[in-house]
């Protein structure tokens, strides 16, 4: 137990009592009314707050970059070495290469790919193909993760409006975060209302997670669920939102083959954007987008 003059947990510097003593005592109250709590290690310090922002300014320079160079005719391969020379050349690690085995240093999901798409020579960008690319940065030690879809030379309006309530999912799930007075449930129930108004489904399988000192932390962010449930959202805490919406069925498999790309079951379009995110004490924060 801290007593209220000693130095706060967090790093800080600051006594105990100006510092998290109140936000520990919120937390506790909280818990007692039967809320589930996130334990102190879901919470960043400031130290490792401005780490990750730094991370994540990396990590949206690299998704800037990507924008202005995607076209026709490349292939993910060469995103894959542009990831690569970006990466380290600002002293950062793309978090993806090795990770659990993965080949390459981002993933790059082609139409009804759903994600984990793997970069490759022989994907050639073609006129109307809709992509996620989802890239993961380390620098320092601190990581950060986001997607963003690019739309390849005229794109139908069916596929265009995908990528577009995709989009505005993840806003309402943003939108939904208000901290001590919402929770995970809120954010799904937010993302799933939007994605199935507009007759779309919502993958389940998949979600946001926690990020900041590893590539994937507690919590799980489910994009379907409902109001009112799971870990109330408090200042400190930092995830991703990241809805992976199908035009057909959510339902998908699993690349037999490499066992990592995840497509629809129908073939259906599927389009995801992604965000890191901070819960502050009176909102949120985009980190990496
Ligand atoms: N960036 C992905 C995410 O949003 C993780 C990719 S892991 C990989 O969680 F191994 F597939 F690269
Ligand atoms: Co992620
Ligand atoms: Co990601």
């Amino acid at each position: 137990m801290l007593n209220r003059n000693d130095k706060c947990w967090c790093g800080s510097g600051l006594k105990y009592k100006r510092c998290h003593l109140n936000f520990d005592e919120k937390l506790t109250k909280l818990a007692e009314q039967g809320y589930i709590v996130p334990s102190r290690d879901i919470i960043k310090t400031p130290e490792q707050i401005e780490g990750i922002r730094k991370s994540a300014e990396i990590n949206n320079s690299l998704l800037d970059l990507i924008g202005e160079k995607i076209k026709e005719g490349m292939s993910t391969e060469e995103i894959n070495s542009l990831t690569n020379e970006f990466t380290t050349s600002h002293g950062a690690i793309p978090a993806d290469l090795n990770y659990e085995g993965f080949p390459k240093s981002l993933c790059t999901s082609v139409n009804n790919e759903v994600c984990h798409g793997i970069p490759s020579k022989d994907v050639i960008l073609k006129d109307g193909d809709i992509i996620n690319v989802d890239v993961t940065t380390i620098y320092n030690g601190y990581y950060s993760d986001a997607s963003r879809m690019f739309e390849i030379g005229n794109v139908s309006k069916e596929a265009k409006r995908l990528v577009d309530v995709t989009k505005e999912s993840l806003y309402k799930g943003i939108e939904s975060i208000k901290p001590w007075n919402s929770t995970l449930g809120d954010i799904a129930a937010a993302v799933q209302e939007h994605a199935e108004k507009n007759g779309y489904s919502v993958v389940r399988e998949f979600g946001g997670h926690g990020v900041g000192l590893d590539i994937h932390e507690d919590p799980f962010v489910s994009h379907v669920g409902e109001r009112g449930t799971g870990m109330i959202l408090v200042p400190g805490m930092m995830f991703t939102i990241e809805p992976m919406i199908n035009a057909g069925t959510h339902q998908i498999f699993i690349d037999e083959k490499n066992g990592w790309t995840v497509f629809t079951k129908d073939g259906s379009l599927s389009a995801q954007w992604e965000h890191t995110l901070l819960v502050t004490e009176d909102g949120v924060e985009i980190i990496s987008k």
